[in-house]
């Protein structure tokens, strides 16, 4: 029988820093919808696991930086989305082109070289209109990143999906718990009633091909949730169904806090009143896994809590979990 993680793994603030860094700093990690960034000129600034993350459309090319200003630090813009020619810092008033490029020092006077100041660079791309960021300076293609989820979703009309809903969420779990309860059906019965009435989840499936997962459960007649549940380490998650899809990413905000950001999808063909009513059914299952994953934390936190087994039935993807963050700790 395998074992879980010690619960140390769950509160360390050095375990959360090294995380940060060898996984969520190396992985590519979903943002949103490149939708957002359709004009020249528009921003989408963000946190993701505690990097402060700043996106622009200079001239069509998508650009990444670090929202964090040469001078001291300043943030370049505020987070959420607008437009912008040129990123002005808020605290001094530096200011760079859209290439990252330091176009001015404010009363500087000519000593300082501005070639010297140009932000620092993150790997942007954007894949069947999702969009990625990428910390690292050594980051992988994505598509080759996505591996087995890429032909899993060629059948699927993707381009033609508007997105409909974006929504975040703050839990307060560490992300591994988050992540763990994503990857089995196990707790589907006891955790989601609702769900448990539209697949049946004795029948669930959950299939490791390297980092993805690919998760099926039959459907009970007449439940609209037909279609693709994919998963990558660490914090991506694709929902394909009948006419639309959503994205789900997570990431860590804390040691014990994990930020899940939802869009949703909608085809053209899809009436407005389906696309709200697979919102308000998403949202009711996070709420749901929101109560037991906090509950879970405090109980790792209590002090009371036994070493976790592993059903070699139904937490194969959970193990995977482990297996993978051990893996990124090892190479630092
Ligand atoms: S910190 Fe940006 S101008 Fe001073
Ligand atoms: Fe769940």
């Amino acid at each position: 029988m395998r074992n879980g993680l010690p619960a140390s793994a769950y509160l360390d603030p050095g375990r959360h820093q090294q995380e940060r860094r060898a996984v969520f700093a190396r992985e590519w990690v979903a943002v949103g919808d490149s939708a957002q960034l359709a004009e020249p000129g528009a921003y989408l600034a963000l946190e993701v696991a505690g990097y402060p993350v700043v996106i622009v459309n200079d001239a069509g090319v998508l650009r990444g930086f670090h929202n964090v200003c040469r001078h001291r630090s300043g943030p370049l813009v505020w987070d959420g989305t607008g437009s912008c020619r040129s990123l002005v810092c808020r605290y001094h008033g530096w200011s760079y082109d859209l290439q990252g490029k330091l176009l001015s020092a404010r009363d500087f006077g000519a000593e300082l070289d501005t070639e010297e100041f140009s932000l620092a660079d993150v790997a942007v791309d954007a894949w069947r209109g999702l969009l990625f960021v990428n910390l690292d300076g050594a980051a992988p293609a994505l598509t080759g990143w996505l591996g087995a989820i890429v032909d899993r979703c060629a059948p699927w009309e993707m381009e033609g999906f508007r997105p409909f809903h974006r929504s975040s969420h703050d839990l307060a779990a560490n992300w591994k718990v988050y992540a763990e309860n994503y990857q089995e059906g196990y707790h589907i019965p006891l955790v989601h009633p609702g769900l448990h009435r539209q697949v049946d989840s004795s029948r669930y499936r959950v299939e490791l091909d390297g980092p993805v997962a690919l998760h099926s459960a039959p459907t009970r007649d007449g439940s609209v949730t037909t279609g693709e549940w994919l998963w990558r380490f660490p914090g991506f998650a694709l929902n394909l169904y009948h006419r639309g899809m959503s994205l789900e990413t997570y990431w860590p905000t804390g040691p014990t806090g994990t930020r899940v950001r939802y869009t949703f999808f909608a085809s053209e063909d899809c009436p407005d009143e389906e696309a709200r009513a697979t919102v308000a059914n998403s949202v009711t299952i996070l709420d749901e896994d929101r109560t037991i994953c906090e509950a879970v934390q405090r109980n790792l936190a209590s002090g009371s809590s036994p070493p976790a087994v592993l059903s070699p039935r139904h937490e194969d993807g959970v193990a995977l979990v482990h297996e993978l963050v051990a893996r990124a700790l090892a190479d630092g």
